[in-house]
């Protein structure tokens, strides 16, 4: 759905030349070939092989079966077994092409209806006999490519269902930076929090942001057990034989790292409306600490006050409901996944509305390269400094203020928050320095320019995915100003920017 192709998304082929095995087109020889292969990158710098080419998804069916771990001391290892249903459409004439499938084994795969036969990785432009598939998994290069090749192959703009039965063990992954994400299994389930690229840990998904797609899902989890995804239930649970199958429908158009399929000993609560009607699905941990759950709902006691709020300053909440995951377990953050974030131990009230804000910031609008995941962090914690004025704390102006006063070193004001590398995504700086460019770019323009582009970058871009310079696009549309300096300030000088936004 909406897939805007990039520029360079033929890099990582070229950079890994070498593994034309895994969906690379071998060069043509003679006349060219109409039907070409696929990227097996979506074209992003910092994860060359997330995200696929040569096609765009418009849906994702998810049928899951998983049984948790058993109690201690029972390693803690849970099983996953899946039914992905993609509907996608080709945008070139395709050969073959990638989905992204990572720590979990393909049993069949259909394209059409027609079965695929599953074949060994041929050797780099080897011709492969009819409908075949291929998984390379190397976690070394991180590369983890399942390759189709789609017999008859498909033609620009046709459509075409992929069936793919696939499973597995699912353990506790660790993250660079030592962060867990995908499918992270708990004693009582699984924390489901993939940004930037986990989603291919627990389905087989085009993994980048720029290919957003609609979901359903059904996930059946032992009886007692409660599994919540994005979006709304269509119907109720339905158990039977000690096992439950929870329903869940995500119609607006999702990015892969915002879905979200927990498990665990949740408590689904009551639905609750916004003024505007958004509809709140929150779903509790029952095995909170007491403080903790006090707290919890004390925060998720607010959010409707947030939508409204944020509503107002942005414009209509963008998905068709709203919600909250909040887990006894901790993997170190929360996650603003679609319609539902998903919180850590507690979810406190900055925290939820920093997840709130971001489902303007990063859900409806993403980033188009992860080298923009500014856009994200530094509206979520500014749209919080703004939350903290609304509800009678500082203004944001103190906020800023406030951030910009301390002597940092060097190496804090070094970090390009405009390319902090995949290993910078969630520095510090990315969401601070992020939130005083927001403010920043307010005093500049003026509250009437600021609001006003704001506005028009959620309406322009929204379902879709854009970058920095398109943002400075569109604040110099509204005020008529050059904007290159102030980001260049903000966004890459290597030292501290000047004072000249500190005000009373
Ligand atoms: N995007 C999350 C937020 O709203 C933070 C996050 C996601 C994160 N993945 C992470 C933080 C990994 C640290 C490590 O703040
Ligand atoms: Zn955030």
């Amino acid at each position: 759905m909406g897939a805007r192709l990039l520029g360079g998304a033929t890099a990582a082929v070229l950079v890994f030349g070498g593994l034309g095995a895994i969906g690379a087109a071998a060069a043509p020889k003679g006349p060219g070939p109409r039907y070409t292969a696929g990227a097996a990158g979506a074209g992003d710098a910092y994860f060359p092989f997330a995200g696929n080419g040569g096609y765009d998804v418009q849906h994702y069916d998810l049928d899951l079966d998983y049984t948790p771990p058993a109690p201690a001391p029972a390693p803690l290892e849970g099983r996953l077994d899946g039914t992905a249903t993609i509907d996608l459409v080709a945008t070139q004439d395709l050969d073959r092409f990638n989905l992204d499938l990572r720590g979990m084994e393909v049993e069949s795969l259909t394209v059409n209806g027609k079965t695929a036969a599953a074949v060994a990785p041929p050797m780099a432009g080897a011709e492969v006999d009819g409908a075949a598939y291929w998984h390379v998994q190397d976690d070394d290069a991180r590369v983890w490519e399942l390759t189709v090749q789609p017999r008859p192959k498909l033609k620009a703009g046709q459509r075409a269902t992929v069936v793919i039965q696939y499973g597995g063990v699912t353990t506790q992954p660790e993250d660079i930076e030592e962060a867990l994400y995908g499918w992270v299994t708990t004693r009582d389930g699984a924390m489901v929090a993939s940004e930037p690229d986990g989603s291919m840990t627990w389905y087989p998904v085009s993994d980048h942001q720029t290919d957003k797609a609609s979901y359903s899902f059904a996930i059946t989890v032992p009886e007692g057990k409660v599994a919540v995804a994005n979006g709304i239930q269509p119907k109720p649970e339905e158990t039977a034989d000690g096992l439950t199958t929870w329903y869940w429908d995500a119609p607006d158009a999702q990015a892969s790292y915002l879905t979200t399929a927990s498990v665990g000993d949740f408590e689904l609560r009551e639905t609750r409306y916004s003024s505007s009607g958004v509809p709140i699905i929150d779903a509790v941990d029952l095995d909170l600490a007491p403080n903790r759950l006090a707290t919890t709902n004390a925060s998720l006691a607010r959010q409707a006050d947030m939508i409204d709020f944020f509503e107002n300053r942005f414009g209509p909440y963008p998905f068709t409901a709203y919600g909250s995951i909040v887990d006894d377990d901790d993997i170190g953050y929360a996650l603003e996944t679609q319609t539902r974030p998903i919180y850590s131990t507690q979810a406190g009230e900055g925290t939820v509305a920093h997840e709130l804000a971001h489902q303007w910031f990063g859900d409806a609008v993403s980033p188009e390269r992860w080298q923009d995941i500014w856009l994200n962090e530094g509206w979520a914690t500014y749209a919080g400094w703004m939350w903290t004025e609304e509800a009678g704390g500082r203004t944001a102006q103190q906020s800023f203020n406030a951030w910009y006063a301390p002597a940092r070193t060097p190496a804090y004001w070094q970090l390009q928050i405009g390319d902090p590398g995949p290993m910078g995504l969630f520095a510090t700086q990315v969401y601070n320095r992020g939130a005083g460019t927001l403010h920043a770019l307010r005093v500049e323009v003026g509250d009437e320019a600021f609001f006003e582009g704001t506005r028009l970058w959620l309406e322009r871009y929204d379902d879709s995915a854009a970058t920095a310079d398109d943002f400075r696009a569109v604040y110099e549309e509204v005020s008529g100003e050059d904007l290159d300096e102030f980001f260049e300030t903000w966004l890459y000088d290597q030292v501290k920017p000047p004072a000249d936004w500190v005000q009373p």
